[in-house]
């Protein structure tokens, strides 16, 4: 049986954040923990200085609010930011940016590591991936895509909504975005779809302890995972993983 989560990951999802793409930092702007949980994910990378010499990638940048929380903590860094949506891409593009940050479409299960390391002057040292691991067909491909994009030593954080675990938490969530994010949605961009999609499909993703799972079975190692404060906790978490073989 197909699921409304699988339909929409095999292709709506990027139209549909196209359509969005005009209202999304509204959207998120009206959510106020939204910049600051992104920066908090950030900072449990523990980025070492201001960012001098690191190479960093966020994947499903989309109009460059996480890629904001990455320059806020290594100003300095090389930064490659991926979405597969141009719409996206194009709000993220007219937002002003320092000389080390590049935009690039493609979808980021696919990214070829050798052409990621070349755009970069090396691999990566980390990499920040915020709501899109529940948004690919196949999480396994694009945990392996991270780790051979990863210098080994190098850290994953993927910022993500995961409630399977907790009944409190798929109460929460849904009443969330039965009163907030559904109706908003509507509201700012003329279309519910998106929205319902990202309600449905966070009840369908993996629970906390299937993602860590997932994760070592990638290959990375020290997996852990923290959470947010208020109505967050339990629901929006920071992954946390680095690739064998090297240190900082
Ligand atoms: C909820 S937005 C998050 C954007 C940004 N990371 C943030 O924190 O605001 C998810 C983004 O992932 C992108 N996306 C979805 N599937 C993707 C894929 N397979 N490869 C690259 N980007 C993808 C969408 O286009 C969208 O911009």
């Amino acid at each position: 049986m197909t699921t409304d989560a699988e339909r929409a990951r095999a292709g709506a999802v990027t139209e549909g954040f196209d359509h969005a793409a005009g209202s999304y930092d509204r959207l998120v702007g009206a959510n106020p923990g939204y910049h600051r949980d992104l920066r908090t994910s950030v900072r449990r990378l523990r980025l070492p200085g201001d960012g001098e010499g690191l190479r960093l990638l966020d994947l499903g940048c989309g109009t460059g609010a996480s890629t904001a929380a990455l320059v806020e903590a290594a100003p300095r860094a090389r930064i490659l930011a991926v979405d597969a949506s141009q719409g996206m891409l194009d709000v993220a593009r007219t937002k002003p940016w320092p000389g080390g940050v590049e935009f690039h479409r493609a979808r980021a299960e696919s990214l070829d590591p050798a052409w990621a390391a070349e755009r970069l002057g090396g691999p990566a040292d980390a990499v920040f991936a915020a709501y899109l691991i529940r948004n690919v067909p196949d999480p396994d491909a694009l945990l392996a895509t991270i780790v051979a994009i990863l210098r080994p030593g190098g850290r994953v954080a993927l910022h993500e909504y995961s409630v399977a675990d907790s009944i409190g938490a798929r109460m929460v969530w849904t009443a969330v975005c039965r009163g907030v994010i559904v109706p908003a949605g509507r509201l700012l961009t003329g279309r519910a779809d998106l929205f319902r999609y990202l309600w449905r499909s966070v009840l369908e993703f993996d629970g906390a302890e299937t993602l860590s799972e997932r994760m070592r079975a990638a290959g990375l190692e020290s997996v852990a995972r923290a959470s947010f404060p208020g109505w967050r906790y339990g629901i929006t978490h920071t992954f946390l993983g680095s690739r064998p073989g090297g240190s900082w």
